[in-house]
């Protein structure tokens, strides 16, 4: 089951008793918030509020919030299916180089089939504001916690464009409300928006941007995709979704944006221009603090006539976005195992938010192999911001953490066995010293070898025999339990 858009999703969701609907009127400040993190905390429904405030517009939240959710999202049963998806597209002779990869990828007949399709009219587009008319005040946009700054759009997908290939990106960055024509523009200075910036601002030049609100939950999850640059994230959509996402030209800036969504925000970033922004309740279960970003500046809003607002919450973990993150964690292991055959399985827990702890299982070979996968990892896209890396053997199962965790404290010397060295981290990092960059921890939990400094005989790990299983199986319901 594929979802046309965000309202198709949402009667799926209804009809299989995954969604709510909430009558009673809310506010849009903080008792949202609260609803939505009881819910997500206790595995409950995703949520559709009808009476937001005194706006006209609906508010729908957590519905990317579980495994089967997200799933589903994804048009599957289950993130082992869209894995399986992805690779029946790819020959199996197919170049290992990351460059390759990306130019082959593009020429398959596979992907020409799911290539944006542009059309002339669009649902998107089916209410126009510009001039006097753009006000962001109508939207009921959340005040998430407490100590936020302000009013924060919590599921922007902004595209902007690459000036040299003219090939589009789309990337989630939160965005602080400030007036009804303005906003912040929380693009990490890693982040592939945030280098469109930079390319044009070099050049005295404007950075035009749209920002979707709503389209079909494949077009939204891919703007939280790490893809390389110069992978279209709508093509991507069209590659989950296995059809290729409609695209229809913006109103007043020149980007292509997606025909089924709720509402677009059109409009630009100038160069140089700054402003305080957040501080905003985080992903980490911290306030990410003041700092300074680009402003948005409206030109046009576009919409259905009767559009749903999405939104998500962050906060301490789990939350929606570590169902979002799971799910890159299952599609994304496909490429990860492609550039590193000897990984067996990765499990970034949710309480590391994903890039503060990345547990890898790997058939070893050679002396320090664990080692060499932690560079590896630390070097390759959006994994250079891991800031803890633990390896262990292949018969331990990373998806449990009790048992990741005993051979953890077991199996490690820590003055042979923890590797420290420096790096880029998540621009969310509050515990460096230093902004971007700071220290990386890799933990070396497997099985030590004479080679690698460890002159002592290994211990047997204690293990029932299988014949004596076998009986005790048979025989449980005899013992009385
Ligand atoms: C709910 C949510 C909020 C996010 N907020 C931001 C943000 O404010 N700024 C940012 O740079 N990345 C944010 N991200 C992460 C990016 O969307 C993600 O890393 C994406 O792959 C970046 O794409 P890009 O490399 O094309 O820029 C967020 C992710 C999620 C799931």
């Amino acid at each position: 089951m594929n979802f046309k858009n965000l309202r198709e999703f949402i009667e799926y969701l209804e009809n299989k008793n995954e969604l709510v609907r909430i009558k009673t009127p809310v506010s849009s400040e903080l008792e949202i918030t609260e609803i939505a993190d009881r819910q997500v905390k206790r595995g409950g429904p995703a949520l559709f509020f009808e009476q937001v405030d005194d706006s006209q517009i609906p508010v729908a939240i957590n519905l990317f919030a579980s495994p089967k959710r997200m799933s589903w999202a994804l048009g599957a049963e289950s993130f082992e299916e869209i894995t399986e998806r992805i690779q029946s597209k790819i020959p199996k002779n197919f170049p290992v180089s990351f460059k390759e990869k990306i130019k082959s990828l593009l020429k398959l007949k596979a992907f020409a089939d799911i290539k944006p399709k542009e059309v002339k009219t669009a649902p998107c587009q089916e209410v126009v504001f510009t001039g006097e008319e753009i006000n962001l005040f109508k939207y009921p946009i959340l005040k998430c916690w407490p100590n936020d700054g302000g009013r924060f759009i919590t599921l922007p997908l902004v595209i902007t464009k690459d000036p040299k290939t003219g090939i589009q990106n789309m990337g989630m960055y939160r965005m602080q409300v400030y007036d009804e024509k303005t906003t912040g523009m929380h693009w990490f200075t890693h982040h592939t928006g945030a280098a469109h910036y930079r390319e044009n601002s070099a050049q005295g030049k404007r950075t035009e941007a749209v920002v979707v609100l709503g389209g079909d939950p494949a077009v939204i999850y891919s703007a939280t995709a790490p893809l390389p640059p110069g992978f279209d994230e709508l093509l991507f959509a069209g590659l989950l979704r296995d059809k290729a996402v409609e695209v229809v030209k913006a109103k007043t800036v020149d980007l292509k944006v997606p025909a089924e969504a709720e509402i677009i925000l059109e409009g630009y970033v100038e160069p140089d221009e700054i402003k305080p922004e957040g501080p905003f309740g985080d992903h980490t279960g911290y306030y990410s603090p003041i700092d300074k970003y680009p402003v948005f500046h409206l030109t046009g809003i576009t919409q259905r006539k009767n559009p749903i607002y999405p939104a998500t919450i962050v906060g301490k973990p789990p939350m929606e976005d570590c169902y979002m993150g799971k799910a890159t964690e299952r599609i994304f292991i496909l490429g990860i195992k492609t550039l590193f055959p000897e990984i067996v399985d990765i499990n970034m827990p949710a309480e590391g938010v994903f890039h503060n702890c990345i547990i890898v299982s790997i058939n070893k070979q050679y002396p320090r192999h664990a080692f060499k996968i932690m560079h590896g990892i630390w070097g390759t896209g959006q994994l250079m911001f891991s800031k803890i890396i633990v390896v262990v053997d292949a018969d331990v199962n990373v998806q449990n953490l009790s048992e990741v965790a005993w051979k953890v404290f077991n199996n490690i010397d820590p003055k042979r066995d923890l590797l420290i060295t420096e790096g880029p981290i998540d621009s969310l990092d509050h515990s460096s010293p230093t902004p971007l960059y700071g220290s990386k921890l890799g933990i070396d939990a497997t099985k030590k070898w004479k080679e690698e400094g460890h002159p002592r005989e290994w211990p047997e790990e204690i293990k029932m025999d299988q014949s004596i299983k076998d009986l005790v199986d048979k025989k449980w319901k005899e013992y009385g339990f």
